[in-house]
């Protein structure tokens, strides 16, 4: 376990949306090299940036054509290097995004694997073995080759899916066992890409969609035996190097794949979703425990959490978020209020805790945008970052019109100068609960978790982390509770009051009781 995790609090970095210090309307390595104090003065000590590999950018870099190239639009290789040494003096890890699911279709292996003359690419990715195999049951590209064959997509259909083989063989014409060769060869091939930005000095890779690798895998044993052998490689070669799993299945991924986080994701009905992102599709109403009418159920978290939590106990970190480039940001249902309730509730979880660029202003979710790059739904969390009131909003000096994205244009739009030393911000919250979190061990990664008060239904929610008692109310009106801790508040959001045996919370309230 790579010693640093233990205090670790990432920020992700969206590269196209950062900063642009060259005035050519995108976000470059070098605008996140002079971004590195403002990271660290939020409280963030890493950062996992989003691929800036070479790319035709149909998934917005998730469609790699060159893994060892860093995108010109963002610079060079020893761009990359530099943010890793500039980081390192500042404190900051950086972790490099892996794509070892898929290739974009305009990548070197692709095109030779599409070739009719058999080659060491052929078995790279899953082809059937005429263009008349198409079995429904598989996501497949049809005709597009002189290979007579179809191809097997990944995610979108410019992303053909690499071979590692299958776990349950059903066309045995074509599908090869996990163990066959040129599925160890796949393995490799992404072990070599790995080590080449290690021995260049990142600290390691969140994997994106770490679970996809074998087919027709339904318990996913077998990929995770996948990692656990890339884990061996890190312990032996690298052991500060950290993994950190696009999963949600911390058992799977953390005990059998060995991940060192597993990111507790928004699938809908899981706990992290029924706490802040529950929309009723019926009636359009959220019903997120956060919302202030959601009326939601806390104990499906608390039940999946502390399972989960207990099982993992010393071997991973399950990793909360604010939000990632996937999801809408929480701005879109949520009011400023129940924000500050729900990132000071992550901020106050175990595990290595991930900010999204941002999240920690309240950007918004920038509704009917046309999308960018595969963002679709997703291209309204990804507009740049919003600096202060100056042109772009202090992203970029190009013209408006040669952006990557708009900038929000609501006049009263944040930015982090005018949320700096603002009351009540969403961002003087969330510097100050990172603070607390990272002056106290038992708020911290490893501190522990016990489930004080949590009913179906019911508000407070009231938690334990060592030494501090957490109670939070995000309902619109009064709660109170049976309280027999006593002691100081280290933070808190609106009126909160403890008294002969009770806690009372006003609507939309929090405290941090130091007992
Ligand atoms: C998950 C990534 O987070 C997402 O942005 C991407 O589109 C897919 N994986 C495919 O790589």
């Amino acid at each position: 376990m790579p010693q640093w995790l233990k205090n670790a609090v990432f920020y992700e970095i969206y590269p196209q949306s950062f900063y642009d210090s060259n005035g050519d309307g995108i976000g470059d390595i070098q605008g996140i090299i002079q971004k590195l104090d403002y990271v660290k003065a939020l409280g963030c000590n890493a950062i996992w940036l989003n691929p800036v590999y070479d790319s035709p950018f149909m998934d917005a870099g998730y469609d790699v054509r060159n893994y060892k190239k860093v995108a010109p639009r963002y610079g060079t290789n020893d761009d990359l290097i530099e943010l890793f040494s500039v980081a390192h003096s500042k404190g900051i890890k950086i972790l490099l995004d892996l794509v070892p699911g898929h290739t974009s279709d305009t990548c070197q292996w692709f095109i030779d694997s599409k070739k009719h003359k058999k080659n060491e690419y052929s078995n790279r990715y899953i082809w059937t073995d005429s263009v008349w195999e198409a079995p429904p049951k598989y996501r497949l590209m049809c005709g597009i080759s002189e290979r007579d064959g179809n191809y097997l997509v990944n995610y979108f259909s410019s992303q053909p899916a690499l071979n590692y083989g299958f776990a349950n063989v059903t066309h045995p014409a074509w599908q090869l066992p996990t163990d066959h060769p040129d599925c160890q060869k796949t393995v490799e091939a992404i072990k070599d890409i790995m080590r080449f930005w290690l021995d260049k000095g990142c600290d390691g890779f969140r994997v994106d969609m770490a679970d996809s690798l074998v087919k027709n895998d339904d318990d996913k044993r077998p990929t995770a035996k996948i990692w656990r052998g890339i884990r061996e490689m890190l312990d032996k070669d690298y052991p500060e190097a950290a993994l950190v799993s696009e999963w949600c299945n911390p058992e799977r991924a953390i005990n059998d794949g060995g991940f060192h986080c597993d990111f507790y994701l928004d699938h809908r009905g899981n706990g992290y979703s029924t706490m802040f992102r529950y929309t009723n599709y019926e009636t359009g109403k959220d019903e997120s425990y956060y919302c202030k009418d959601g009326n939601g159920d806390i104990t499906v978290f608390t039940e999946e959490y502390t399972r989960s939590l207990e099982k993992t106990k010393g071997n991973g970190y399950i990793s909360f978020i604010t939000g990632n480039h996937d999801v809408p940001r929480m701005t879109k249902t949520l009011d400023n209020r129940a924000i500050r309730l729900a990132y000071a509730t992550i901020l106050t979880m175990p595990g290595v805790p991930f900010v999204y660029y941002g999240d920690e202003i309240g950007m918004r979710y920038i509704e009917n945008l046309p999308s960018k790059e595969g963002g679709f739904s997703r291209t309204g969390s990804r507009t740049p970052m919003q600096w202060n009131s100056g042109k772009n909003l202090g992203f970029s000096t190009a013209d408006s019109d040669k952006l990557y994205l708009p900038v929000d244009s609501s006049e009263d739009a944040p930015t982090v100068e005018n949320q700096t030393g603002k009351e009540g911000s969403i961002f003087e919250t969330v510097k100050a609960v990172i603070k607390l979190r990272r002056e106290n061990e038992d708020l911290g990664n490893d501190g522990g978790f016990e489930v004080v008060y949590a009913e179906k239904g019911e508000y407070p929610f009231i938690y334990k982390r060592g030494s501090f008692v957490i109670a939070v109310n995000p309902k619109g009106e009064q709660t109170e509770a049976v309280f027999e801790f006593s002691g100081e508040k280290a933070f808190e959001i609106g009126d909160t009051e403890i008294k002969d045996g009770k806690i009372t919370l006003g609507a939309q309230s929090m405290v941090i009781l130091k007992v």
